[in-house]
């Protein structure tokens, strides 16, 4: 079984970025942490951070993971193509933000990945990755 997860624009920052918004963990620890999760239950998980758009597209393209754990970051809020993508491969996802984006500004309050997440987990710091991957090892185990 396996999980692809999914950081996008700016996340590569993390720990130096906004701490107020984005907390002091590094992406390298998160991810670290949730692999060591994963492992332990016979899951792998694969990982892919960019700033580019297209590059997010073509790994969801190109997986053959059976569930996406996404934080879009910025792309949440302007990327129809990223929506398309996750749609054009018909993998579930769950989209997870660190920060409550409905207490932040108007234009983090609209997502074009939401209607179509299996679920949704905002406001929880990097505990809501892993939320969001027991969940996805969970639908993943009962296949
Ligand atoms: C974010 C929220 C987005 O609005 C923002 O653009 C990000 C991070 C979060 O994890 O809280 O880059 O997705």
């Amino acid at each position: 079984a396996k999980i692809l997860l999914v950081n996008g624009p700016n996340l590569n920052l993390l720990g130096r970025r906004e701490p107020e918004h984005y907390g002091q963990l590094t992406l390298e620890q998160l991810v670290q942490g949730l692999q060591d999760k994963a492992l332990a239950a016979g899951v792998k998980l694969e990982h892919i951070q960019s700033n580019a758009e297209y590059q997010l597209i073509e790994a969801i393209h190109n997986t053959d993971a059976g569930f996406v754990i996404i934080n879009p970051a910025a792309f949440t809020h302007t990327s129809v193509a990223l929506r398309d993508a996750l749609l054009g491969v018909a993998i579930p996802f769950i989209e997870v933000h660190l920060s409550n984006v409905h207490a932040r500004e108007p234009f983090r309050h609209h997502s074009f990945f939401s209607d179509k997440a299996k679920g949704v987990i905002v406001g929880l710091g990097p505990k809501g990755y892993e939320f969001a991957l027991e969940a996805a090892i969970e639908a993943l185990k009962q296949g």
